[in-house]
């Protein structure tokens, strides 16, 4: 009797986190867990498969609600105008909670518990999903786009090199965008780390239209999508590679009041809490991010084949409560992380570049001591430091090293070639915005044979396809070279 007692207690306080987050007792929860839907590839759904049709009939369901229902189309894009986060460490966490809410949103209207969404890998496939295309019959359409049906985005911003590379960068400061304090708006633009300045905003300049402005981007069906492979990215990097979120403060206490439940009440939440949706809410298939073959990328390569199925396999299976137990603390356990600077390397100047004019800023780094810091572990950034913002349907920057005569069509593929960043539109017609961006650059260090005493970092302005360019030219008020080492400590607050 008394060890029933003492179990029902037990179990009742291990179930009060649970409950506050997801309506589930402790044996529920496991259901919850097992059966939680699976967010799929929208390029292995048939055209006329169920979540197919589901997604559709939510969308039009949403554009017909009246304009008063917090559910409404243009309501839930205007969460995202007026609050999202972009260009520091909450853009992660916040377009989860965005996400998860929506989805829950689309299961009450569809009457589809299990409806899951979908995402669209750009790397793998990286032209618009046909689903999306069409005419106004067509929910999932979008006429604003200005990519056409069957162009490819470049692979300098979603290729398997390039994500490659960013999926393996263990750092959760440089992965998941700059930090910003609970004191700061969380709109306030820091810096971007290469996930979201790379692919993530290189996708929505790429698509145009709707997609390419922060105010409209959700009322193109396909934003939803793009976030979610953005959620994937960041899940599969946390579950599969085993690295760690920050356990900051600043991080994991930051709450959230804008989004609404399936019932149109407004809901607040935690970016803490927020680390267990992907353990209670939805799962993903066991599709790696990066697809091999690929290329290269001169950075730890991923788990093969076998091995790599296995790992989903593993954090996507519950079945004992011992399981689940380490799968709650680990998804909420994070790590002391940092970016330690050991040595700066300023331009001190700063610089103008225009589209057709790639530049050629010679950095005084000496390579040796470049190629001396990566054999002791640490790593080579470059950082482009109060960077203008506002281009993001003319163009994106293409990064190389000692590659004078880089042009709008060197391949990444190119040996000097080090990243790209792109820009999601931040002129909202007021004072120009800037923003911080930095590309690591330590493969393409490694794999060059420099010499003398300085390197030569070449940007070149690349205009998406067929565009009008209302701007050309990108100011970029600081560059440096900066050798870091990663600081990660687990069990260390
Ligand atoms: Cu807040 Cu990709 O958008």
């Amino acid at each position: 009797m008394e060890q029933n007692r003492r179990e029902f207690l037990k179990m009742a306080v291990l179930g009060a986190g649970w409950l506050t987050f997801g309506g589930c007792s402790f044996e529920s929860c496991l259901q919850q867990i097992a059966n939680r839907p699976i967010r799929k590839d929208v390029n292995t759904l048939a055209a006329n498969d169920p979540i197919i049709q589901a997604y559709k009939s939510a969308v039009s369901q949403m554009k017909a609600l009246p304009a008063g229902d917090p559910r409404n189309w243009i309501n839930q894009a205007n969460i995202h105008a007026n609050h999202c986060p972009h260009g520091n460490w909450f853009f992660l966490p916040w377009h989860r909670w965005y996400l998860t809410y929506f989805e829950r949103i689309c299961q009450k209207l569809t009457g589809m518990p299990d409806f899951a969404l979908p995402y669209w890998n750009w790397v793998k496939d990286p032209t618009v999903p046909a689903v999306f295309w069409g005419d106004a019959g067509n929910p999932l359409y979008d006429s604003t786009r200005q990519i056409a049906p069957n162009q490819a985005i470049d692979p300098s911003l979603v290729g398997c090199s390039v994500v490659g590379t960013i999926m393996s960068d263990a750092n959760f400061i440089d992965f998941a965008s700059d930090p910003i304090t609970l004191a700061q708006d969380q709109r306030t633009v820091a810096g971007f780390g290469s996930l979201e300045g790379t692919p993530h905003n290189g996708v929505h300049g790429a698509v145009g239209g709707d997609m390419g402005q922060i105010a409209l981007s959700p009322r193109d069906p396909i934003f939803w999508l793009h976030h979610n492979m953005i959620e994937k990215c960041w899940v599969e990097w946390q579950f599969v590679r085993n690295n760690a979120n920050t356990n900051d403060n600043n991080w994991t206490s930051r709450h959230f009041t804008e989004f609404f439940d399936p019932d149109g009440n407004p809901v607040d939440v935690q970016v803490g809490i927020g680390q267990l949706l992907p353990v209670l809410s939805y799962q993903f298939d066991s599709l790696p991010v990066v697809p091999s073959p690929c290329p290269a990328t001169g950075l730890t390569p991923p788990p093969a084949g076998n091995q790599w199925a296995a790992a989903w396999e593993k954090f996507n299976t519950v079945k004992t409560r011992a399981d689940q137990d380490a799968l709650k603390a680990r998804a909420q356990a994070g790590a002391s992380v940092k970016l330690e600077e050991i040595l700066r390397f300023p331009l001190g100047a700063p610089a103008t570049i225009a589209v057709g004019r790639p530049a050629r800023l010679r950095i005084s780094a000496p390579p040796a001591s470049l190629k001396m810091a990566l054999s002791a572990g640490e790593r080579v950034l470059i950082r482009f430091d109060g960077v203008t913002l506002n281009h993001t349907t003319d163009f994106f920057a293409k990064v190389f090293i000692a590659k004078p005569d880089a042009a709008a069509s060197t391949p990444d593929s190119d040996p000097h070639f080090v990243g790209s960043f792109a820009f999601f539109n931040h002129d909202h017609g007021g004072a120009a915005v800037r923003g911080n961006f930095h590309l690591d650059a330590s493969a393409a260090v490694k794999r060059l044979d420099l010499a003398g005493n300085s390197v030569e970092v070449n940007v070149v302005l690349t205009p998406f396809p067929k565009r009008v360019l209302k701007s050309n030219v990108l100011e970029i008020a600081a560059t440096e070279i900066q050798i870091v080492k990663d600081v990660i400590e687990r069990g260390v607050k």
